[in-house]
């Protein structure tokens, strides 16, 4: 890839993850208390916005919003009604936001609002925004004259109730699952448009159990900082999870977030305690798992007691584990990975994976 290629998108990093709720009141509270996320910024009918209500948690470098319709008639009720709870907005940190959206709208990216500049007494924020996905958009935000809580519109959300954090730090990657045949099309779309690399791919040989199947390219952008490895079906005996994804979410969309942790067995023994749902991973991958990784760290029976799962590539180790979907729709859900020198994304852990969604699958008579 050349330079010039690199250099047209510099990213910052994510700069927050924004959901479409049915209740964002009662979404706040489930991460506030389940995930250890702490009360950031607020928008409702208290600061003057009569349509919607926003809710903006942190953790670390981790900012999602949940945002929830007042009015049946708006484009939040309608992404609630079509999709489920899910993400609609993945913006994008830049140092410049009418460069982001010129240079990506000149490749070829859909449009979904021009460069706007947002002010309020702390200073002044850009945006502008492309579509990718499905209904999903990205939000290129430029926010170096900026000096408020959040962003304009946002006041500093106070409140009473907070929980202690459990070792969240930043994104490491988002994935997206598309339909049928779609895979090279966002792979292009990424490549093409947004500068990024493949720089990882799975086929169905990789990534198949008995049962079901798919395909996977990794993007990334220039400097790493964000990663969206792409998913599509393929062809199994019984449906697969990215299909029963489609289904419910009635389109592609984003599946999960994979959030990192310099400590993964406090976090997900603090997540298990209040009650975060976690795939089973069977005894029996803990008789081999050495055998396939060598040697770690860590006390392999502590990981076992926490069901962590371990997967090794050229540069090191990772230890990674998946929760169930978090809302009704088996649609998104989460990872939590620790990196131990590991660049890769657990293709060693796929076939245990992928057995233990299945069995969740055959319990929800979608297999
Ligand atoms: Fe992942």
């Amino acid at each position: 890839m050349s330079e010039e290629k690199k250099d047209f998108l510099p990213i910052d990093g994510t700069d927050y993850v924004e959901f479409y709720v049915g209740n964002a009141k009662q979404a706040a509270y489930y991460y506030q208390t389940a995930f250890g996320f702490q009360p950031y910024a607020y928008r409702g009918l208290e600061t003057g916005d009569q349509e919607k209500t926003s809710y903006v948690l942190a953790q670390d470098k981790i900012k999602l919003i949940f945002t929830t319709s007042l009015i049946p008639d708006s484009p939040i009720s309608d992404h609630v009604k079509l999709h489920g709870d899910g993400v609609k907005e993945i913006a994008l940190w830049v140092q410049d936001a009418r460069q982001s959206y010129r240079e990506t709208i000149k490749r070829g990216a859909k449009s979904y609002f021009e460069p706007r500049v947002e002010k309020d007494e702390h200073g002044e924020v850009v945006f502008a925004g492309i579509h990718t996905y499905g209904e999903t958009v990205h939000i290129f935000v430029e926010r170096k004259n900026y000096k408020g809580p959040f962003l304009p519109g946002f006041e500093k959300w106070e409140s009473d109730y907070s929980t202690p954090e459990v070792g969240l730090k930043y994104i490491d990657h988002m994935v997206g699952n598309v339909g049928w045949g779609e895979m090279n099309t966002w792979v292009d779309f990424y490549s093409q448009v947004m500068g990024f690399e493949q720089i990882i791919s799975f086929d169905d040989k990789d990534i198949s159990t008995e049962y079901t199947a798919l395909m996977s390219k990794v993007m990334s952008n220039g400097n790493g900082r964000i990663k969206f490895p792409i998913n599509e079906p393929a062809k199994g005996k019984r449906k697969s999870q990215i299909e029963e994804y489609i289904d419910f979410y009635q389109g592609a969309g984003v599946q999960h977030i994979a959030m990192a942790t310099d400590n993964i067995m406090n976090t997900i023994k603090e997540l298990r305690r209040r009650g975060v749902e976690f795939l089973h991973v069977p005894d029996s991958y803990y008789d081999t798992v050495l055998d396939r990784v060598g040697s770690i760290e860590e006390d392999i029976s502590v990981l076992r007691d926490l069901r962590i799962l371990i997967d090794r590539d050229e540069e090191g180790y990772l230890l990674q584990l998946f929760t169930k979907p978090v809302e009704d729709r088996p649609t998104v859900f989460y990872e939590i990975i620790q990196r131990k020198g590991a660049k890769s994304f657990g293709k060693g852990n796929f076939k245990a994976l992928f057995e233990a969604i299945e069995l969740e699958q055959s319990r929800r008579g979608t297999l």
